[in-house]
């Protein structure tokens, strides 16, 4: 299947509107061009934290009827999925890792056919310079969920020295690193 086919669907877990994350998917999106990327913006849904109910695990549905519902059609649309949130104490936002927790209901094998095979990128900014000490948890971590979600990750972009909100907007070369991303996304097959 060509990416013209495709569906992506940029799931942004920050917490600042208009900050970093915000525009570096929006570099993403310009190289992306005129397809139609979804884009669910965490800090604006209602998705409440896994209640460890287990529901999923023993039944393959889940408790909660919020905003992850929805977004859960979604994920299933989509063929590529990017996972954006800014590097929070070495590792994302409690936002990203609310939503992440939820995605526990893909684990059901009933479920597991409904994300695996997809196609997953990591996006990150974060506000120091020494990116491998500063995400190697991180890495870590996202190695693993993808795994345990069998998504091949097929990428993780870090953005690092942007600490306060308007910092991207200093580096015109990382907004064009971002577009050039998006754009590298028409040519997955
Ligand atoms: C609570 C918190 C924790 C953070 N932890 C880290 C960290 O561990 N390493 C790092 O390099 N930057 C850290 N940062 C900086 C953010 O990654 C940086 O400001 C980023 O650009 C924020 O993205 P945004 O503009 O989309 O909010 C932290 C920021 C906050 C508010």
């Amino acid at each position: 299947m060509d990416i013209v086919d495709k569906n992506i669907l940029m799931i942004n877990g920050s917490t600042r509107e208009g900050g970093n994350t915000d525009r570096i998917l929006t570099g993403m999106i310009k190289g992306i061009k005129d397809r139609e990327v979804m884009q669910a913006v965490l800090r604006d849904m209602e998705i409440g934290n896994c209640i460890g109910c287990a529901k999923c695990r023993d039944e393959s549905a889940c408790s909660q009827n919020d905003d992850m519902t929805g977004l859960r059609r979604s994920i299933e649309k989509s063929d590529i999925l990017i996972f954006a949130s800014p590097v929070y104490w070495c590792e994302i936002t409690g936002l990203m890792k609310t939503f992440i927790d939820r995605l526990y209901f893909y684990h059901h094998t009933n479920n597991a056919h409904l994300v695996s095979g997809k196609k997953g990128l990591v996006v990150s900014p974060l506000g120091e310079t020494n990116v491998f000490y500063e995400t190697e948890i991180l890495v870590s971590f996202y190695n693993r969920l993808f795994y345990s979600l069998g998504i091949e990750l097929i990428d993780m972009q870090f953005y690092p020295g942007l600490m306060e909100k308007d910092d991207l907007k200093k580096y015109p070369e990382m907004f064009a690193k971002a577009k050039n991303s998006g754009e590298s996304l028409l040519n997955i097959h």
